[in-house]
C-alpha cells in the first residue's frame, strides 16, 4: 500500500524539479555555510527568525524595530556553540566549522513567511582512494556493542563482550567486497579503493547513541573527457526506478513499470546538450566532452524518496606546456657572469603547482588556488651545469613537463660576446672579400644568439 503511494507521488513529481521546496546546500565537515535570507525582504519593522529542524529549535533572532540581533547557540547541548554569525545587514545566517550534527532542515521565519534550506553536511572521499569514519571513541569498553550500516543494511558489527569483530561486505551485490576495514580498538569504519556506489549515507550505532555519516564520492575528469557515473546497479528490476539529477534539477531517470526512460539535455542552459547517455540496464550515466559547467553535484534517487546519494565531479582544465625562458639581463651588464636567470610561467592557470625540479629532486614550486591566474617560478642554474632541469605544471590528475636546455638558453657573456671593434672588422673583412654567403653566415650566427634568450627548448607533455 505504501509503495503504491510512493509510486504515484513519484508519477506526479517524475517531471517536475525542487521535489521537496527546500534549497539544499551541501558543505563538507568542517567548513562553513550561509544560509541566505532574502535581502530584499530585509525592512526596517522586520522580523527575522532562524529555525533548525530538531524540535523547530530557535537559533537566531533579529527584531529590526528593537535594533536587537541575538543568536542562542547554548541550545541543543550547545552544538552551534561558536558557530554562528548573523548579518545584521541581510539577516543570513553563517554557520562555521560544520559537524554531522548540523546536517538537516533550517527554517527561515521572516515576516511570517517562510524559507527552507536543507543542510547535507558530507565527509568527501576521491573514488580508489581511502577513507576512515571515525567512531568517536578513543578505546571501546568491555561491554561495547557496535554496528555499522549503508542505507540501512548492516554492513559491520562489534561485540566486545563475546569479541566478535564482523563485516558484512558480501552484502548489497557485493559491492563492499574487500573494501571494509574495521578497527578493533576504536570501532573506527575504513573503506578502502572506494567505488561510486559506496556514495551514500552510513550509520554508526553505540548502545542507545548512533551517528550519521554522509559519503560523497569525488570523481576527478578532464575538460574534453567522458565520465561514467555508476551506481554498479545490477540489472535494473521491473519495478525498479532510478533519477539523476544536477544541482536539483532531473537530467536523467527510468521508471521500468511504465518503461519511461528520460533525458532531459535541455535544462540549465542546455550545458548537458547532446552529451548524456543512460544505460537502461544499469541505470549509469554518461557525460561526454565535459566543461567546467559540469562541475558540481550530481544526485542519484534509487527505488526510495527518503534519501539519495551525491557524485560530485570535478572538472580540471586541460593543462598549457610551462614556458622557459631566460630572465638574465643583456651581456652588456657584464656583473654575475657565471649564473644564468631563469624563469618558468604559465598564464590562466587555476589549481595548478609549478615547479623546478633538478633530475627527480624537487628545488621549488608555486601553487594557483581556484582564481585563474599567471605563474612564474625563477631559475638560477650555473652556466656550465651539466644537470638535467624540468619545469613541471601538474594539477591532481595530470601534468605537463618542459625540459631545460641549458646550452640553448643560457651562455656567458665573456665567450660569446665580440667587442664593438671587433664586429667593425669582421664586417669589413667581409665585405673586402666581397662573398655575399660570408655575409648571410654571420648574420646568421648573430641573429641566432640575439634569439637564443628567448627561444623555446623542445617540449614534452602527457595528460
Ligand atoms: C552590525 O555589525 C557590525 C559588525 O559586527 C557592527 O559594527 C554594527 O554596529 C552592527 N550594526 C547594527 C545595526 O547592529
Ligand atoms: C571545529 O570543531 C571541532 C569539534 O567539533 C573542534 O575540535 C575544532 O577545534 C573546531 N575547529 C575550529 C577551527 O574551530
Ligand atoms: C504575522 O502574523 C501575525 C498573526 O499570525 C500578525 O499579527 C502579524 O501582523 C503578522 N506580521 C506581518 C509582518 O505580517
Ligand atoms: C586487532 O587487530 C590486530 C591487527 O589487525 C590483531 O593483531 C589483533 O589480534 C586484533 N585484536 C582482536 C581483539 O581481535
Ligand atoms: C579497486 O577496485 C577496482 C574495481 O572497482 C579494481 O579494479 C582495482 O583492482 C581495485 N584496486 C585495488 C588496489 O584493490
Ligand atoms: C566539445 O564541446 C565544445 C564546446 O564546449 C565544442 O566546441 C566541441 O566541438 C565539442 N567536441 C566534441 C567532440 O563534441
Ligand atoms: C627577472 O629578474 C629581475 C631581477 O633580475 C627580477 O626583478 C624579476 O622579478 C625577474 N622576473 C621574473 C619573471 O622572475
Ligand atoms: C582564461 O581562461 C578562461 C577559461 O578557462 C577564458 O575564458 C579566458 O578567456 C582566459 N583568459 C585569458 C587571458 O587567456
Amino acid at each position: 500500500m505504501k509503495k503504491m503511494f510512493l509510486k504515484l507521488v513519484l508519477l506526479c513529481l517524475w517531471r517536475l524539479d525542487g521535489v521537496f521546496g527546500a534549497e539544499v546546500k551541501i558543505v563538507l565537515k568542517g567548513d562553513s555555510v550561509t544560509l541566505n535570507s532574502d535581502p530584499t525582504e530585509m525592512k526596517d519593522d522586520d522580523q527575522i527568525q532562524w529555525r533548525f529542524r530538531f524540535k523547530n529549535t530557535l537559533i537566531a533572532e533579529i527584531n529590526k524595530r528593537d535594533d536587537r540581533f541575538t543568536v542562542y547557540d547554548d541550545v541543543l547541548g550547545g552544538r552551534f556553540r561558536d558557530r554562528l554569525k548573523l548579518d545584521n545587514q541581510t539577516g543570513s545566517l553563517t554557520i562555521t566549522n560544520i559537524t554531522m550534527k548540523h546536517a538537516g532542515r533550517y527554517k527561515l521565519e521572516i515576516n511570517n513567511k517562510s524559507l527552507d534550506f536543507d543542510l547535507i553536511v558530507i565527509v568527501s572521499v576521491k573514488e580508489r582512494d581511502s577513507i576512515t569514519l571515525d567512531s568517536t571513541l578513543t578505546e571501546m569498553k568491555n561491554d561495547d556493542e557496535i554496528q555499522w550500516s549503508f542505507e540501512n543494511t548492516l554492513i559491520a558489527e562489534i561485540n566486545k563482550r563475546v569479541d566478535r569483530f564482523t563485516v558484512y561486505d558480501e552484502v548489497l551485490d557485493g559491492r563492499f567486497r574487500d573494501r571494509l576495514k574495521l578497527d578493533n580498538q576504536t570501532g573506527s569504519l575504513t573503506i578502502t579503493n572506494t567505488t561510486m556506489s559506496l556514495a551514500g549515507r552510513y550509520e554508526l550505532e553505540i548502545k542507545d547513541k548512533s551517528l550519521d555519516f554522509f559519503l560523497v564520492v569525488t570523481v576527478p575528469v578532464m575538460e574534453g573527457d567522458s565520465v561514467t557515473l555508476n551506481p554498479d546497479l545490477t540489472e535494473m528490476k521491473d519495478d525498479d526506478w532510478m533519477q539523476w539529477r544536477f544541482e536539483g534539477t532531473l537530467i536523467a531517470g527510468i521508471l521500468k513499470e511504465i518503461n519511461s526512460i528520460t533525458v532531459r539535455d535541455d535544462v540549465l542552459d542546455g550545458r548537458f546538450r547532446d552529451r548524456l547517455k543512460l544505460n537502461k540496464q544499469t541505470g549509469s550515466l554518461t557525460i561526454t566532452n565535459i566543461t567546467m559547467k559540469h562541475t558540481g553535484y550530481y544526485e542519484l534517487w534509487i527505488n526510495t524518496l527518503s534519501s539519495s546519494s551525491y557524485i560530485r565531479l570535478i572538472v580540471y582544465a586541460r593543462l598549457p606546456v610551462p614556458v622557459i625562458s631566460s630572465n638574465s639581463s643583456q651581456c652588456s651588464s657584464s656583473s654575475s657572469s657565471s649564473s644564468c636567470s631563469l624563469v618558468c610561467s604559465v598564464v590562466n592557470v587555476s589549481h595548478v603547482t609549478l615547479s623546478w625540479y633538478k633530475g627527480s629532486s624537487l628545488l621549488s614550486s608555486i601553487s594557483a588556488s581556484d582564481l585563474s591566474i599567471s605563474l612564474s617560478l625563477p631559475l638560477e642554474v650555473e652556466y656550465q651545469d651539466k644537470n638535467t632541469y624540468s619545469c613541471v605544471l601538474n594539477n591532481p590528475i595530470s601534468h605537463q613537463t618542459q625540459h631545460l636546455d641549458i646550452t640553448q638558453l643560457c651562455h656567458t657573456c665573456s665567450v660569446h660576446c665580440c667587442g664593438p671593434t671587433e664586429a667593425v672588422i669582421r664586417l669589413v673583412l667581409s665585405a673586402l672579400v666581397g662573398v655575399a654567403t660570408v655575409i648571410l653566415v654571420v648574420y646568421d650566427i648573430r641573429s641566432r644568439r640575439a634569439e637564443g634568450d628567448q627561444a623555446h627548448i623542445h617540449t614534452s607533455g602527457s595528460a
